[in-house]
């Protein structure tokens, strides 16, 4: 972690590495040069040379491309080439999709930037700013005082504590919004289980998936959850430090969050005693070097124990063998949250918020083709149609084409299932996967083949290169798909799509690979009439 941060903030003070202070470093702190180097060039955040006065990054991935990132970029580079102060790159998806197109200028968040002139002067971009605080159900309190009023009522007891915690969660049924829905209780317990006398407590924080933002709404808004979950986790599963994860494009709700840190620390919940529990628990924030994959539990440890930012194989789960090889406990920011309400109120109280025969709420992030793209919180059960339904309806009154229920890696299903519920179980069951339940929303007139290409794009982008099949597999199928569209190949290419996708679900170490195909043959299951023809 310190080597990292020590890059990081050198970069923050200079704007790029010089090859001497890398070489500074690399004395000053007893490593190889190589190994520096090997971070540098692996961590997307870090950059060699000198940055421009003002550097503009556009986002290039599905939802910005829904709405007109290219032609934006196009005009951008125009403007930019008899500057040499302006720098326009491409990024991937910034996590602001419902201020699509997003951009970054000079590293600040801005959108919807539709104006490429407004994005060269500061008093005309459209910065963004952190919401405002939210009246979401799931904050179990009324008031600012009355906040950790959970933790405070159950810390005289730390056995019955955890015992109280794993019961609720596990009665309630949560799984992990961070994509992979393992059960949470279940996940507390067995790190609990554990007799080491170190653990850790992580929140991932790293939500980077094209589609996927309400991470960043729940820690502008609702910072207090994640510190009192987190908090909760330590005392239950008997750990004492715990690390937030965040993605370095978070910075501006990185300052609500680490007001809430303050906060908590000077009402006594963070600390040596936390929260007159006798045990100590203390957070601390830990920025991500930048990259999608640093997401993934295991590249997100490589990359705190400060190396470059690959899975390790599985098992040992992190459960175990975690952090510095001690049992840790990782969870999305959203499981978190939701667990304070369910360990304050009852697993009953939880299963009674869900739509009839469902259980619980969920936050929703809702991008494409809708009036009011944002973040919901909706009992579970809501159907994709009733959402966009309390979105305003589908942009311009069009009709739906298509969806993603689950972000990029779920697969796309045709609006004749609009009517389905939006519940792990249930979105399996119509053939795709709620994943953290990042709902895109595709209009009548898109070209579903551009679109399902630039999602695979995005997995070849940010593949970490560790497996061959992944590497070597995704840059392929990009190739195949941008050879048909442009016609200088013929549409039998595809047919070797589906053995490539099963060579690289089976081979490839990280659910990345294991998915890099699916949109591209989902989409050709439910839509052949879209592929290209010359
Ligand atoms: C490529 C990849 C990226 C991921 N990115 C994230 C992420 O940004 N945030 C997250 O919480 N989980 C992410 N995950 C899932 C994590 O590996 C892990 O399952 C999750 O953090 C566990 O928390 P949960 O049980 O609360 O869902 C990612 C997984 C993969 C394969
Ligand atoms: S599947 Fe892809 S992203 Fe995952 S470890 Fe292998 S190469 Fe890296
Ligand atoms: S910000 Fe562009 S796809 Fe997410």
């Amino acid at each position: 972690m310190e080597l990292l941060r020590e890059l990081l903030d050198l970069q923050c003070q200079h704007g790029y590495l010089a090859d001497q202070q890398l070489e500074e470093l690399a004395q000053r702190r007893g490593v190889p040069r190589y190994h520096i180097e090997g971070l540098v060039s692996f961590y997307s955040q870090f950059r060699r040379t000198p940055p421009p006065a003002r550097q503009v990054a556009v986002c290039r991935d599905v939802v910005c491309q829904i709405n007109g990132c290219g032609t934006l970029r196009t005009r951008l580079e125009q403007l930019a080439e008899n500057d040499e102060d302006l720098e326009i790159v491409e990024v991937s998806c910034l996590g602001r999709c419902d201020q699509a197109p997003a951009v970054a200028v000079n590293h600040h968040p801005a959108g919807p930037a539709t104006d490429p002139n407004g994005l060269l002067d500061d008093s005309t971009v459209p910065w963004l700013e952190v919401p405002r605080s939210r009246d979401w159900q799931v904050d179990p309190y009324r008031t600012v005082d009355d906040r950790y009023g959970t933790l405070e009522q159950l810390v005289s007891d730390i056995p019955a504590l955890a015992n109280s915690c794993i019961s609720q969660l596990n009665d309630a049924g949560l799984r992990g919004m961070g994509g992979a829905g393992f059960p949470t209780g279940r996940k507390w317990e067995l790190v609990a289980a554990e007799s080491s006398d170190t653990k850790y407590v992580i929140c991932n924080a790293d939500e980077s998936e094209p589609g996927t933002f309400k991470d960043r709404m729940l820690l502008a808004t609702l910072p207090h959850l994640v510190i009192e979950g987190m908090a909760l986790a330590g005392l239950t599963v008997g750990a004492t430090r715990g690390i937030i994860f965040l993605r370095h494009e978070y910075s501006i709700e990185q300052e609500a969050l680490e007001t809430a840190l303050e906060d908590a620390r000077a009402r006594g919940v963070l600390g040596s005693d936390a929260a007159g529990s006798g045990r100590a628990f203390e957070i601390e924030i830990f920025t991500s070097p930048g990259g999608y994959i640093l997401g993934e539990e295991t590249a997100l440890l490589e990359a705190l124990e400060d190396r470059r930012g690959e899975p390790r194989n599985k098992p040992p789960y992190p459960g175990q063998v975690g952090l510095f090889g001690e049992p840790t406990l990782i969870n999305n920011v959203e499981t978190f949250v939701l667990s304070v309400p369910i360990i304050a109120h009852g697993s009953d109280w939880w299963k009674r918020q869900g739509a009839e025969g469902f259980s619980g709420l969920k936050f929703v992030s809702l991008s494409g083709d809708v009036t009011r793209p944002g973040v919901y919180e909706i009992p579970v059960g809501t159907t994709v149609a009733e959402l966009i339904k309390q979105a305003g309806g589908v942009r311009d009154g069009a009709a739906v084409r298509a969806f993603l229920p689950g972000g990029a890696s779920s697969r796309f299903l045709p609006a004749d299932r609009l009517d389905t519920p939006l519940d792990f179980d249930t979105i399996a069951n119509a053939g795709s996967m709620l994943g953290t339940g990042a709902v895109i929303i595709i209009a009548e007139g898109r070209d579903l083949f551009d679109l399902a290409t630039n999602l695979v794009r995005f997995f070849r982008n940010e593949s970490c290169g560790k497996c061959v099949p992944c590497r070597i597999g995704s840059h392929h199928a990009v190739g195949v798909l941008e050879r048909v569209a442009d016609g200088t190949t013929s549409t039998n290419s595809l047919e070797e799509l589906p053995a490539l996708a099963q060579t690289l679900e089976q081979t490839s170490i990280c659910g990345l690979g294991q998915v890099a195909l699916v949109p591209i043959l989902s989409m050709l299951e439910h839509f052949p009439d879209e592929v290209p023809r010359p």
